[in-house]
C-alpha cells in the first residue's frame, strides 16, 4: 500500500521536506514560529500515524499489516549558535531564522535586547546577552556550549573608531572563540566599493584585517560574507525603513551587470543588493554545514547558495 508519507519519503525533494517534519516535531516547543511546509509536513506524519525516532535519526513506518520500512534522515539541527550583534538589522534576521530552523541563540551586543515585539525574539531559544567586543573579555561566558559564531558586529564613525569595531572588535572575537573550541565562526564583511574604500579607509581595513585573522585561526571553519548592500526592513528606533523599495528592483537590474563591476573605481558600484533574509539563510548554513568551505562568499555566492537553498 502507498501512502502519502512513504511516497514523499521516497522522492529526493520530499525527503527534505520530511527531515523537516522530524526537526518541526522535535523542536516545536523551542520553535513556536514554523512555517508552512513545517506545518504541512508534520501533519503528514501525525495522519499517517509513524514513529519518529530521536535516538536513531530514523523514521519507522508502523502500518499495520505493512512491511516497517526504515529511512535515514539528515542529523538534527543541536547547535548552539552565538550570533554578535543580534539586535541589529542583519544579526536580528540571522537570529530569526536561526530560531526558526530549530537551532539555541544566543545573541550579544552593547545594548542586549532590542525593543522589538516579534514574537521569535522571546523564544525559549532564544538569549539576550550584553557586552562589549572591545574588551576581550566580554565573550566569556557567552561562549559556553557554543559550536558556531556568527559576526554581524560593524560600524561606521571616525577612520579609528571604524578600525577598532570592524577590526579588533572582530579580531577579539576570533581570538576568544577559536581558544574556546568553536568550530566553526562566520563573518559578516563587506563587497570592496571602489573608491568609496578610500574615503571609509578605517571601516575597509578593519573589515580586511578580520577576515585575515579568520582565516588564519579557521583555515577549515571560517566563512567570511561579502555582501554589498543589503535591504530589507531596517528599524530605527520605532520607525521601519522599507530599503526594499529602492534595493529589490536594483538586485534585479544589476544581478545581470557583473562585467561591469570590472570598470576601474566605479565598477564594484555594480554590484548587486542583495536581500538580508538571503544572507541570514546563507550565514546560518555556513554556520552549522561543514560542506559550506572555508573562505569569501562574495554576492553572487550568497544568492548561488540562496537559489539552491529555495530548490
Ligand atoms: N547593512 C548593510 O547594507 C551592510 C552591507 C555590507 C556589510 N554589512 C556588514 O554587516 C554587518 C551588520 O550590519 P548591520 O547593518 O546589521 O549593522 P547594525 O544594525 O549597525 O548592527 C551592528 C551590531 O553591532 C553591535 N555592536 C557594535 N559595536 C559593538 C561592540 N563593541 N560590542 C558588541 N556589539 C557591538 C550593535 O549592537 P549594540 O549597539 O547594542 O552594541 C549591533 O547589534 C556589519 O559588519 C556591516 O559592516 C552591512
Amino acid at each position: 500500500m502507498k501512502t502519502i508519507l512513504s511516497h514523499l519519503l521516497r522522492s529526493r525533494s520530499s525527503f527534505h521536506k520530511s527531515r523537516d517534519a522530524v526537526n518541526f516535531m522535535l523542536c516545536k516547543d523551542r520553535c513556536p514560529h514554523v512555517t508552512h511546509t513545517y506545518l504541512f509536513n508534520a501533519m503528514l506524519v501525525k495522519k499517517d500515524g509513524r514513529l519518529l525516532s530521536t535516538t536513531s535519526n530514523m523514521v519507522d513506518e508502523s502500518i499495520k499489516g505493512e512491511k516497517p520500512e526504515r529511512v535515514k534522515v539528515s542529523p538534527l539541527p543541536t547547535g548552539k549558535i552565538l550570533v554578535l550583534g543580534g539586535n541589529g538589522f542583519v544579526g536580528s534576521h540571522i537570529c530569526r531564522e536561526a530560531i526558526e530552523y530549530g537551532l539555541a541563540v544566543c545573541s550579544l551586543s552593547r545594548s542586549g535586547r532590542p525593543s522589538l515585539c516579534d514574537s521569535w525574539a522571546d523564544s525559549e531559544s532564544m538569549i539576550w546577552l550584553r557586552g562589549d567586543l572591545l574588551s576581550p573579555d566580554s565573550m566569556k561566558d557567552a561562549l559556553s556550549g557554543v559550536t558556531s559564531v556568527i559576526s554581524c558586529i560593524g560600524g561606521f564613525g571616525s577612520n579609528s573608531h571604524m578600525y577598532r569595531i570592524n577590526g579588533t572588535a572582530n579580531i577579539n572575537a576570533v581570538r576568544a572563540a577559536a581558544d574556546q573550541g568553536v568550530e566553526r565562526f562566520v563573518y559578516i564583511s563587506a563587497a570592496d566599493f571602489g573608491l568609496v574604500n578610500y574615503i571609509l579607509q578605517g571601516y575597509y581595513e578593519g573589515k580586511r584585517a578580520t577576515e585575515r585573522e579568520l582565516l588564519a585561526k579557521y583555515p577549515h571553519g571560517g566563512v567570511i560574507l561579502r555582501p554589498g548592500f543589503i535591504h530589507g526592513t531596517r528599524r530605527v528606533g520605532r520607525i521601519k525603513l522599507p530599503l526594499s523599495v529602492i534595493g529589490a528592483p536594483l538586485e534585479m537590474l544589476l544581478q545581470y551587470a557583473k562585467p561591469l563591476t570590472h570598470i576601474p573605481l566605479v565598477g564594484p558600484l555594480f554590484i548587486p543588493p542583495v536581500k538580508v533574509t538571503s544572507v541570514a539563510k546563507v550565514a546560518v548554513k555556513a554556520a552549522i554545514d561543514p560542506s559550506v568551505p572555508s573562505g569569501i562568499l562574495d554576492v553572487y555566492k550568497i544568492r548561488k547558495y540562496v537559489t539552491e537553498l529555495s530548490a
